[in-house]
């Protein structure tokens, strides 16, 4: 029997949903999460630290392959803790500042290989949902099911800036709305890895959708495939 632990992706771009419905998903499920964004936010955070230019591609590439990272589960507070050379940055790591360093990194081929086993070390048993950019495309080729969401701008702009309001971060939405394309338009652009869905992947479209419907859809998905008898977890 094959023992490989199974790997449902959600990929999309920032503001469709993905980071939310993930973590519930891996709840519903019982599985791990990886949350592929705060490797390269964190990367960003330590480029910070050692004053390291972001378009540095040979000494950022060895700061991820050394990068001394620990994801620690809140499960009473529902979110990760992100711990950086010992110290907690898990506000910080969540600022818009830090989202797009980590966008202008992630562009380059040796920063993504350098972090591609540590995201792939998340995969354990019974199972692991992995969510980002890449994660059907090229981190998990062979995911049984991938999903790839995305919602119009506009809402995905106003969805991040009221989540930053929640976190007491304050920022503008005509400005938060053009770094949102900014990013979009980095990130789907690239050469390596970019932003697109997998040729396999579920696409959802979460305009106008609550997280409750979207997470009864995307369990019917997965129940297609985890629960089916040939692939029972
Ligand atoms: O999902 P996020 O906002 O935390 O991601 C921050 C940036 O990191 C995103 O703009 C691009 C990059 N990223 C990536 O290139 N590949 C991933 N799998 C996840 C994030």
């Amino acid at each position: 029997m094959d023992k490989t632990p199974p790997v449902i992706t959600v990929d999309g771009p920032g503001g469709s949903g993905k980071g939310t419905l993930s973590r519930l998903l891996a709840q519903k499920l019982g599985w791990h999460l990886l949350e592929s964004g705060a490797l390269y936010r964190l990367l960003a955070l330590s480029a910070k630290k050692h004053a390291v230019a972001l378009d540095d591609i040979a000494a950022l590439t060895s700061l991820a392959e050394t990068l001394d990272v620990h994801f620690l589960q809140d499960t009473a507070a529902e979110r990760t803790r992100f711990i950086l050379e010992g110290i907690d940055v898990s506000d910080e790591v969540m600022h818009e500042a830090c989202g797009e360093s980590a966008s202008q990194l992630s562009v380059y081929l040796s920063v993504r290989q350098a972090l591609l086993e540590r995201q792939r070390s998340f995969r354990t048993l019974p199972g692991l949902v992995a969510e980002g950019r890449d994660m059907g495309t090229v981190v998990f080729t062979d995911a049984l099911v991938k999903i790839f969401l995305f919602a119009s701008i506009e809402e995905r702009a106003q969805r991040r800036y009221n989540q930053l309001k929640a976190q007491g971060i304050h920022v503008n939405l005509a400005s938060l709305h053009a770094e949102v394309a900014a990013r979009d338009a980095r990130d789907s652009t690239r050469m390596v890895s970019p932003l697109k869905p997998a040729p396999d992947a579920h696409l959802l479209d979460t305009t106008g959708m609550d997280i409750a419907t979207v997470l009864v859809r995307m369990m019917e998905l997965v129940k297609q495939r985890v629960y089916a008898p040939s692939c029972a977890v």
